[in-house]
C-alpha cells in the first residue's frame, strides 16, 4: 500500500489571526487514519506560528519553495535548512507558479529538489502542462521532461524519499478539474516510467493530483488506482472544504 497525503498548498494567503482559527479547526477536525498523512504549506514567515499549533498534531507542515541556494549573499531567499529548523516536513518544489511566474527552470527545480532532500525535508515535486500544452499533445513529453530532469541529478533514488503531484496548470485556481480520467491517465504514466526505471521505487511513489479539488470532488479523484490523494490550493483555506476533502481520502 502506498501512503496517501493531503496537503495544502496555502499559497500568498492568510494572516496571523485567520491562520490561528484555520489552525484551530484543523487540529480538532483532522482525525488520524493510518497510512494517511495530512500537511499544510504556508509562506515561511508563518512556520514557527503553525509548529506551535500544530506541534500535537497529527498535522505536518512545510514550505512552498526553498532557495537554490543553501546560505550566502541571496537577499529574500529563505533555505531548506532553516524550512527543516520550524520542524517542518515537507517542501513544494517546482510549483507551475515558480515556474511560470519566478522563472524556475527544471535545473533549479532540480536543485532546490536536492538541497530540500539535504535538510530531511519530503519534497514535493510538482509537473503540469499548459492549456496550450495539453491542446497539441504534449502533455505526457512536458510532465515527463520536468520529472526526468530530477532523476537526471539525483537519481530515481532520489524520489524514493520525495511525494510527486501532477497539476495541471490549466486546472489550478480556475475550478477547472481534471476529470479522474484524464488525471488518472497522467499519473499512471508518470508511475510507468518510474517503475521502467526502479519497479519498486515506481511502485511505491506517492502521486498526488492537485488542480481546483474540492471536498465535492475528492472522493472521485483519490479513487483512481493512481492517485494517492491530493495537493490543494484554494480549498485548503476553508477548513470545512479542507477537512471535507482529508475525510475524503
Ligand atoms: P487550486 O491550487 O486547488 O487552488 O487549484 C492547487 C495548487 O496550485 O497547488
Amino acid at each position: 500500500m502506498r501512503d496517501r497525503f493531503v496537503i495544502g498548498n496555502w499559497k500568498l494567503n492568510g494572516g496571523l489571526a485567520a491562520n490561528a482559527l484555520l489552525l484551530d479547526a484543523l487540529s480538532v477536525g483532522v482525525v488520524e487514519k493510518s497510512g494517511r498523512s495530512c500537511g499544510v504549506c504556508v509562506p515561511s514567515p508563518y512556520l514557527a506560528q503553525v509548529q506551535a499549533a500544530l506541534k500535537d498534531s497529527f498535522i505536518g507542515w512545510g514550505s512552498q519553495d526553498v532557495s537554490r541556494f543553501e546560505s550566502g549573499a541571496y537577499t529574500g531567499d529563505v533555505s531548506a535548512g532553516m524550512v527543516a529548523e520550524f520542524g517542518s516536513r515537507y517542501a513544494l518544489v517546482g510549483h507551475s507558479e515558480r515556474r511560470a511566474i519566478f522563472g524556475d527552470t527544471e535545473d533549479v527545480v532540480a536543485g532546490k529538489f536536492g538541497l530540500a532532500l539535504r535538510a530531511v525535508l519530503t519534497p514535493i515535486l510538482c509537473v503540469g502542462e499548459s492549456l496550450p500544452e495539453r491542446e497539441s499533445g504534449k502533455t505526457e513529453e512536458v510532465v515527463w521532461r520536468q520529472l526526468q530532469a530530477v532523476v537526471v541529478a539525483h537519481g530515481v533514488s532520489g524520489l524514493s524519499r520525495a511525494i510527486l503531484a501532477y497539476e495541471p496548470v490549466w486546472a489550478i485556481g480556475t475550478g477547472k478539474t481534471a476529470s479522474p480520467g484524464q488525471a488518472e491517465d497522467v499519473h499512471a504514466f508518470l508511475r510507468g516510467k518510474v517503475r521502467a526505471l526502479d519497479k519498486a521505487i515506481g511502485d511505491q511513489l506517492s502521486i498526488l493530483y492537485g488542480g481546483s479539488v474540492k471536498k465535492s470532488n475528492a472522493a472521485e479523484l483519490f479513487g483512481m488506482p493512481d492517485i494517492d490523494g491530493g495537493l490543494i490550493g484554494g480549498a485548503s483555506l476553508v477548513a470545512e472544504e479542507f477537512l471535507g476533502i482529508w475525510n475524503a481520502l
